[in-house]
């Protein structure tokens, strides 16, 4: 029988069905956040992200994410002494740090050690809260030691004074942290502790539809952030800036990049057609925080608007939450190369929070595909090929 490709639904598919990408599907229930992307709106447990950016600390959004409602006093200070007790990393954890090849990446070193603390924590069976708390306490102290390890230092001793943000900078950079560097992080800790169905969450809700336990589902959540067209995109926003280098060279070389087929970092977005709240909000914290830095960025960002609308007509990309990241971050001092995981330090009390909804509420995530390979072919077996 002839050979025949089984594109029987082309026809029927939507555009955005035949873009691929999952575009366009609904692929879970949550209560957790929301995106509205043609109206620009993120809500957290139906929060405005703009109500909650400068008004409340990291640590009260992750008991928002995992309990559904903003904290007493009390049961702030309750999850605040509970995230302190996981400030140490098992000493099996701490060896493998020690032993990495030199040439580690950070993001590779929070997978792999993240795997490390599943192992040495014995997190087993179905996911819990408590999981969820030691994992995004201890998240830092893996990255501070990373990073002190590598430049021949030794890690520092958490200092229980201090909350979840100041001591992370406090533990990279073993001085003592600014207050505005520390608002500053803060906020973006804030805003991005979760995004709905972006692709690291999604991951880490298929693993955890599984019924696999929490530390795979937070490593695979992790390979996912990664990527650069995901959270990877906060170094090379920022290495972008690098390269163009001074605002008469922005536009020749958003032209040229363009011109090859290149992306530009830090802009268009899956969900949002229009501006990303989260950018808003950054945009305006950068101002303050890197007064030389934003006018920079700033310029940048207007040409390349530009630039994409008359190159892109109606594709409708605007900057997203990673633009001015960079800027950001860099201004309160964190390395490039921990941009993304810090952005992981944020993301996993998200993960864990959609860790604990599916498991909840489980049914394993197993979608089809569409076959478009031969049917029906002849067997020829290998004495007669
Ligand atoms: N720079 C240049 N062109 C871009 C672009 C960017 N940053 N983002 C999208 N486009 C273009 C694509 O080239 C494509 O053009 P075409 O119609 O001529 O082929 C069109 O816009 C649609 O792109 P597509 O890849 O289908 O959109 P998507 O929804 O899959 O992409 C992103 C979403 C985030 C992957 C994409 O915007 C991107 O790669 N951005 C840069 C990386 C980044 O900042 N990621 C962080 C996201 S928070």
């Amino acid at each position: 029988m002839a050979e025949s490709s089984t594109l029987a639904n082309e026809e029927t598919r939507t555009p955005q069905q035949r873009k691929g990408g999952l575009e366009g599907v609904v692929a879970a229930t949550t209560s957790i956040s929301n995106v509205d992307g043609e109206a620009g709106h993120l809500v957290y447990r139906g929060y405005d992200i703009h109500d909650l950016a400068h008004t409340t600390t990291f640590e009260e959004i992750a008991y928002l994410l995992w309990f559904g409602h903003l904290p007493t006093r009390a049961e702030l200070a309750g999850l605040q002494a509970s995230l302190k007790e996981q400030r140490h990393l098992p000493a099996g954890v701490l060896a493998l740090l020690r032993n990495l090849p030199a040439d580690t990446s950070p993001m590779d070193a929070l997978r792999t050690a993240v795997s490390a603390w599943g192992m040495y924590s014995h997190v087993r069976g179905a996911p819990t809260v408590e999981q969820a708390i030691a994992l995004t306490g201890c998240f830092p102290l893996i990255l501070t030691t990373f990073h002190r390890l590598r430049q021949g230092l030794e890690p520092l001793e958490p200092r229980a004074d201090l909350g979840h943000t100041a001591n992370y900078l406090y533990l990279l950079t073993g001085q003592e942290p600014k207050a505005e560097h520390v608002k500053g992080l803060d906020a973006y800790l804030v805003m991005l502790a979760d995004h709905s169905m972006n692709a690291s969450t999604f991951t880490a809700r298929i693993v955890a539809s599984t019924t696999s336990d929490l530390a795979s589902a937070v490593v695979a959540a992790i390979c996912a952030l990664k990527g650069p067209l995901h959270g990877g995109a906060a170094d090379k926003s920022y290495e972008m800036l690098e390269a163009i280098g001074s605002a008469e060279n922005a536009e020749p070389w958003i032209r040229a990049t363009l011109a090859r087929g290149g992306r530009l970092m830090g802009f268009g977005h899956r969900a949002y057609k229009t501006t990303d709240p989260r950018a808003e909000e950054l945009r305006e914290m950068a101002r303050h925080a890197d007064p030389a830095g934003f006018a920079f960025a700033r310029r940048v960002e207007e040409l390349a608007l530009a630039i994409l609308e008359e190159t892109k007509p109606g594709r409708r990309l605007y900057t997203n939450v990673d633009f001015y990241s960079a800027v950001l971050l860099n201004s309160v001092g964190i390395p490039v190369d921990l941009f993304t995981p810090t952005f992981a330090v944020s993301r996993v009390a998200g993960w864990t929070a959609h860790i604990l909804e599916q498991t909840a509420n489980n049914r394993l995530i197993r979608p089809l595909a569409e076959y478009t390979g031969p049917d029906h072919r002849a067997f020829v077996a290998l004495a007669q090929r």
